[in-house]
């Protein structure tokens, strides 16, 4: 992989941010787009746009080979085997509440939905609200010191009450690489189904959606180099035929009649009103984009990063770092001794560095770790070694500075 030239294809990498070069380490809240995202969004809007499966025209019959293309092109890069297993939603907030509203019926007392204390909170909040309307309970699998699933806790809590296994594939706070496929595999045989939160996990990963057996799989564009406002759900064709509707209107539905309506297969029977048509044209070209500078690659450059993070955190006095699993996508999440991360965000951008501070959105993480929060610094291929070396030099400065060490 050349380094310059892939920079290149990121524009918005070349600017200057408070008089400095950006040094943009905020890749795991969102990641940036390179040049042919726009591109093929762009030429859609220019030359193509229009609705689509509605067309007595030209256009919406351009629209809709791009727009069903795009889906034919997240089967192949995700490899599922059927584009009707593919269903686009807003990202994967929607998708795990689509899945989340599917058991909203079946669900009952003594059933138990298990997930684990590293989940975002889009993976927790819609299967707490879902048991508490079914009397289903929520379970727990807790995270060990270095960062890892606890896979006793794990096996103490599954059992054939489990009804429900919805897990993150990577945590987007400690960068920890789950067994996932494993764990997918020993809830199946308990006989739960199964969600994988994918969605920090396919930017570094990619994703095999029939090696892992899962029944559900979501992803966001965004984090995937692709624009906001789209993501997919990947559900196991038979059972997406029968899954109970999520948002119902236009498009999803096989006939409307005041007596009653019936509903499409999937996936138009996920897909109400018109949907993100130039957002799946771009993510599906972002999913293109990534396979032709070729995964092995990235994953060399991102190891790259990783090692050097490592070196400069095993000598950094007063660094604390939360997250040391054995696999791990580079991601550093951090408290520096006698500064709040809030303030080391705002001093870091000051010198043009770009990370995220706060819970990201994982609470129950914190609380865990006894703390309101951290500083996070994630990496994606684009970045470089000396960029790594700023951040941690920028660290230094502010270090020196506001504590004197
Ligand atoms: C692991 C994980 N799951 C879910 C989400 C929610 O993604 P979105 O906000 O794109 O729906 C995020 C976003 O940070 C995440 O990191």
């Amino acid at each position: 992989m050349n380094l310059e030239q892939v920079r290149a294809d990121f524009p918005i990498l070349e600017q200057e941010v408070n008089g400095k070069p950006l040094v943009y380490l905020d890749n795991a809240a969102s990641a940036q787009k390179p040049q042919a995202v726009m591109d093929a969004m762009t030429q859609y809007f220019r030359e193509t746009h229009s609705n689509v499966h509605r067309g007595a025209h030209s256009l919406g019959d351009r629209a809709t080979a791009l727009f069903e293309g795009a889906r034919e092109t997240v089967r192949s890069q995700i490899n599922a085997a059927s584009a009707n297993e593919i269903i686009w939603t807003r990202g994967t907030t929607e998708g795990i509440n689509l899945v989340a509203n599917g058991f909203y019926r079946s669900l009952k007392q003594g059933d138990e939905i298990l997930v684990s204390r590293m989940e975002h909170h889009a993976n927790i909040v819609p299967w707490q609200m879902l048991a508490e309307a079914t009397g289903a309970s929520l379970k727990v699998i807790e995270v060990t010191p270095e960062g890892e699933l606890d896979q006793q806790s794990f096996r103490d809590q599954l059992s054939e009450r489990t009804k429900v296994f919805a897990i993150t594939a990577v945590s987007n706070v400690l960068g920890t690489i789950n067994p996932t496929r494993e764990m997918v595999a020993a809830a199946k045989e308990a006989g739960a189904y199964t969600l994988v939160d994918g969605a920090q996990a396919i930017p570094h990963l990619g994703a095999d959606v029939q090696a892992l057996d899962c029944d559900f799989y979501v992803f966001s564009g965004h984090k995937l180099f692709g624009p906001t406002g789209i993501g997919v759900l990947y559900g196991r064709e038979d059972l997406l035929n029968e899954w109970p509707v999520y948002q119902t209107g236009g498009e999803m539905i096989h006939r409307v009649s005041f007596e009653g309506t019936s509903f499409q297969n999937s996936p138009y029977r996920f897909e109400a009103g018109t949907p993100a048509i130039a957002e799946a044209i771009g993510l599906a070209t972002a999913m293109r984009y990534l396979d032709d500078l070729g995964h092995d690659g990235l994953h060399e450059a991102e190891a790259a990063l990783d090692r050097r993070v490592d070196e400069w955190v095993a000598d950094f006095p007063g660094l604390t770092r939360y997250g040391q699993a054995q696999n791990k996508v580079p991601v550093l999440s951090f408290w520096l001794e006698g500064l709040h991360p809030s303030d080391l965000g705002t001093l870091l951008d000051q010198q043009g560095i770009a990370i995220r501070t706060g819970h990201h959105c994982c609470m129950p993480l914190m609380e865990h770790f006894g703390i309101a929060g951290t500083a996070r610094a994630s990496f994606a291929f684009y970045n470089t070694v000396e960029e790594v070396d700023t951040f941690f030099q920028g660290l230094q400065r502010i270090q020196r500075l506001f504590t004197g060490k």
